[in-house]
């Protein structure tokens, strides 16, 4: 199975709410393996399915991935919703394998508690912290058509397109303005 390629901003698919899946089935986990592969070969932490196209509530998020020598530990989930969130927040400084070498402080809570089902169609619930929450709540936005540019000022968010696109020159230049 040849990895999907990733989707980068400004296409139109990055701005569609994906669709709740019926259920898990091995055509779908087999869609979050693949995303798993686009994601290890990245090398990112986090992908969602609308990342390679594919207009569906999928994320997949593996923080192992930060350091080469550490054991997988991938997270598959599909319909994810968050049942609580803290109020104490934190700021990362995120970057999109969407939006390749732009980074920018976004602030969201600590803490969450998300339901999901897993590759095997179990429905699970989990709480995350610190830059595991950070992930899962950048990934849950993709769902919603939200990147994270959308998350900072106009103005900061001006100068990351255009850094995007700047660094893309020689490549057909899309329209900036579908972020405004
Ligand atoms: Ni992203």
């Amino acid at each position: 199975m040849a990895i999907p390629p990733i989707i980068e901003a400004p296409d139109p698919r990055l701005k569609q709410i994906a669709q709740s899946v019926e259920k898990v089935d091995a055509e779908l986990a087999r869609l979050m393996d693949d995303m798993l592969e686009t994601m290890y070969k990245a090398p990112g932490i986090g992908l969602a399915a609308p990342q390679i196209g594919v207009a569906k509530r999928v994320i997949v998020v593996d923080l192992a991935n930060e350091e080469e020598d550490e054991p997988r530990r991938p997270l598959r989930m599909a319909n994810p919703e968050i049942l609580w969130a803290s109020e104490t927040t934190r700021v990362h400084n995120e970057g999109c394998l969407s939006l390749p070498e732009q980074f920018a402080d976004v602030e969201r809570p600590t803490k969450i508690k998300v339901r999901y089902l897993d590759h095997e169609n179990q429905v699970r619930e989990m709480e995350a912290e610190d830059l595991l929450a950070t992930v899962i709540q950048h990934e849950m936005d993709h769902l919603e058509g939200v990147l994270f540019v959308d998350r900072v000022s106009k103005l900061k968010r001006g100068i990351l397109m255009r850094r995007l696109l700047k660094a893309r020159k020689g490549k057909a230049a899309p329209d900036a303005q579908a972020w405004s």
